[in-house]
């Protein structure tokens, strides 16, 4: 079983997801921490970022494994963690750039296919592209404000210049980033993280999720 949380940039993908992951005892997957690592190869190479052939050779000399992990996601290039380095301000500015050329897309969705299910994939194509045969299908919104303010604790620029490079970024990233027809959608402006897990825990197909509490924690029922 494959749940997707897809949305826009700082919706609260990776919080959330994290929490229902966590709730149904089954890993998430992060998506866009491999554009951002594939970005990062790219800059540190000192590569064209729209050369996709370029990029596809340093990527595939250079295989990076990604960690899906209920709790957080980490990304490896051999023995050395990139995750720490994946959401500065100079990958932020030329992920986009990279997510959009296709021969870097097949190779994540490679990447991400090869995974054992169950888990939570959370990104912008999971229901629509990846794993069009998703379980069940989400996808998260929030006015550019709103996410600006929420991200503004995690880099060093004010909350208008986040909001302006989101609003660059969300069209940028429009393309991709479509919610699935039959993806239920959720705006997170009005709610708190634990409220949209539990929205969405709510909203899980019968039998995928048991109410049942057991010691004040809930039962997965993968
Ligand atoms: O979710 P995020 O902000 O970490 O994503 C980083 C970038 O990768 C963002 O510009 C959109 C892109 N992305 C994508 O195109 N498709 C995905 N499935 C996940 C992320």
């Amino acid at each position: 079983m494959i749940v997707t949380i897809d949305g826009v940039a700082a919706s609260g993908k990776s919080s959330v997801s994290s929490g229902v992951a966590r709730a149904l005892g089954v890993p998430y997957v992060s998506s866009g921490l491999l554009y951002r690592a594939a970005t990062l190869l790219g800059l540190e190479a000192a590569l064209d970022l729209h050369d996709a052939s370029g990029l596809l050779v340093h990527l595939l000399a250079h295989s990076l494994r990604l960690e899906p992990l209920a709790g957080g996601n980490r990304i490896w290039q051999g023995e050395r963690e990139l995750t720490g380095e994946l959401h500065s301000t100079r990958v932020d500015a030329g992920v986009s750039v990279v997510a959009a050329l296709p021969e870097v897309r097949g190779w994540v969705d490679a990447q991400l296919r090869a995974l054992p299910s169950p888990f939570v994939a959370e990104g912008r194509d999971m229901g629509t592209n990846v794993f069009p045969h998703a379980g069940a299908k989400f996808y998260l919104t929030a006015s550019p404000h709103i996410r600006a303010q929420r991200r503004a604790s995690e880099r060093p620029e004010d909350v208008p210049a986040i909001e302006a490079a989101l609003v660059r970024r969300d069209a940028l990233d429009r393309v991709q980033s479509a919610p699935a027809p039959d993806a239920v959608v959720i705006d997170t402006g009005p709610l708190t993280l634990d409220g949209v897990i539990q929205t969405i825990l709510a909203e899980l197909p019968e039998g995928l999720w048991s109410e049942k509490q057991v010691s004040g924690r809930a039962t997965p029922v993968y």
